[in-house]
């Protein structure tokens, strides 16, 4: 149809001219055909359906967070079996037009019922996050450079990979429900945590949970981190993010269960399904705890609220931070920890952290979820508040271990005073205990689950 076009106008005078204009006017002609088609393929829905709760018990794994050299070799688990998630990376329509998708199948015909098209339209907010443009564009070379000292293998070629200073998080495969099943929309989503910021607060009061990938049976510290969260920080919501088929199940994730009525559980809880990630703009995602890192940023990237690791335990009201735009904790002198973070929705600093995803080098441990987060906050040390020993202190050295776990230690830290959240770094410790060996745990770690778990830290 073009080279007919092209011949017919050729046939005409001045043909160099006529046909620059035409390959022009066929082009504009397509991208404004497939514009909005691409819109729709990244802001719908996966129809995929909602998981039933498992009941299965397996041995659990969470991703746990720390630089020790002995964490320098990760386990290199198992990727999950999860489907391969699609990897339309959507991307701000302020951005040049950087569309990726993978599988190129013909635009279906158009032919939706209303209801989809007006959950469609309600979507479509969420095609750009409302990010502050203009401050993440004056900050991008000095993001850039920050970037560059954890860039790894990418580091030569960071100014091609770093392209857009604006986040792309694409929502499209989120699936968000209530307990029972019922299917919200991201939209919906997005206001009711909007709508618990209180004038002079920044931070939505909800939090964010990843619910471990690998292995789904709940682990007894895990149960006391869901509770703790629940009744001390007491958020509105609680969103559990999970891959699919792996919601948590097995004793102590029934007793989770049994501790709110069916009716506040309803209320309080939301579920999210999500294709685990594989990518990050242009580059692999492998690790698993990586694959969380990315999945914990971008919850709150886009919602707002508390995101923690399902082995850190709230020991007090969160108010105080929820003030700030950003809040994270310091674990060492060169590293702040992605353990446990808040943020307020589509915050400048964690979309700066998101781009600089952009030279995410996978075979690196801890630089973009530790080692970044601290040059970053150098930098700009105005767009995120640091807790200097309030949330991950004690940290995961063998010494600072030893006051959580050993018996008789409690002297050598305050958490009662100190604490605002405890980060358990569990997986180095990894001894369960049951709701009998608890009562007579005479450690830090045994006095913080009574206090949660009946009120005092008496045995
Ligand atoms: C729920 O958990 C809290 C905190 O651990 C505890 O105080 C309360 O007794 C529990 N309630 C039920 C019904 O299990």
């Amino acid at each position: 149809m073009q080279h007919l076009l092209c011949n017919w106008i050729f046939q005409t005078s001045n043909r160099r001219c006529v046909a620059a204009l035409a390959v022009l006017l066929s082009l504009s002609l397509f991208y404004i055909g497939i514009k909005p088609w691409i819109r729709t393929q990244t802001v719908l829905f996966d129809t995929e359906v909602v998981d039933a709760p498992s009941r299965n018990t397996e041995v659990s794994d969470e991703p746990a967070r720390m630089t020790s050299q002995s964490a320098q070799t990760p386990k290199t688990g198992h990727k999950t079996e999860s489907q391969t998630p699609k990897t339309v990376h959507k991307t701000d329509s302020q951005t040049p037009k950087t569309v990726h998708k993978t599988d190129s199948q013909t635009p279906k015909p158009l032919q939706k019922s209303s209801a989809m098209k007006e959950s469609e339209e309600k979507q479509k907010g969420f095609s750009s996050l409302p990010v502050d443009s203009r401050a993440l564009k004056k900050n991008f070379p000095m993001l850039k450079e920050a970037a560059k000292k954890h860039s790894g293998r990418y580091h030569s070629r960071l100014d091609q990979m770093m392209a857009t200073y604006l986040p792309a998080v694409d929502t499209s495969a989120w699936s968000p429900h209530s307990p029972s099943g019922k299917k919200l929309t991201i939209e919906e989503v997005h206001s009711v945590a909007k709508s618990t910021i209180q004038p002079g607060f920044q931070v939505p009061n909800i939090a964010h949970f990843v619910m471990p990938f690998g292995e789904t049976n709940l682990q007894f510290h895990q149960m006391v981190s869901l509770l703790s969260c629940l009744h001390i920080m007491k958020p509105h919501r609680l969103l559990l993010w999970y891959a699919p088929g792996k919601l948590p199940s097995g004793h102590w994730w029934d007793r989770v269960r049994k501790n709110l009525t069916e009716s506040e559980w309803e209320e309080r809880i939301i579920f999210v399904q999500r294709p685990i990630p594989t990518s990050v703009y242009t580059v692999p995602v492998h690790g698993k705890e990586h694959q969380s890192d990315v999945m914990r940023l971008e919850a709150v990237l886009v919602f707002g609220g508390l995101y923690m690791d399902i082995d850190v335990l709230v020991l007090k009201p969160l108010e105080p931070l929820r003030k700030f735009v950003c809040t994270i904790g310091r674990e060492v002198p060169y590293g702040l920890c992605n353990g446990v973070f808040l943020s307020a929705p589509s915050g400048t600093f964690l979309a700066m952290w998101h781009t600089a995803y952009q030279v995410f080098n996978d075979e690196a441990w801890g630089e973009h979820s530790v080692k970044l987060p601290h040059s970053m906050q150098a930098a700009f040390p105005d767009l995120c508040h640091v807790e200097e020993e309030s949330m991950d202190r004690p940290n995961w050295t063998p010494e600072e271990r030893t006051w959580i776990y050993n018996i008789g230690q409690q002297s050598r830290w305050d958490w009662r005073t100190k604490n605002y959240v405890m980060h358990l770094w569990f997986r180095l410790y990894n001894k369960q205990h049951s709701m009998d060996s608890i009562r007579t745990l005479n450690s830090m770690y045994g006095e913080m689950c009574r206090r949660i778990l009946y009120g005092s830290g008496q045995p």
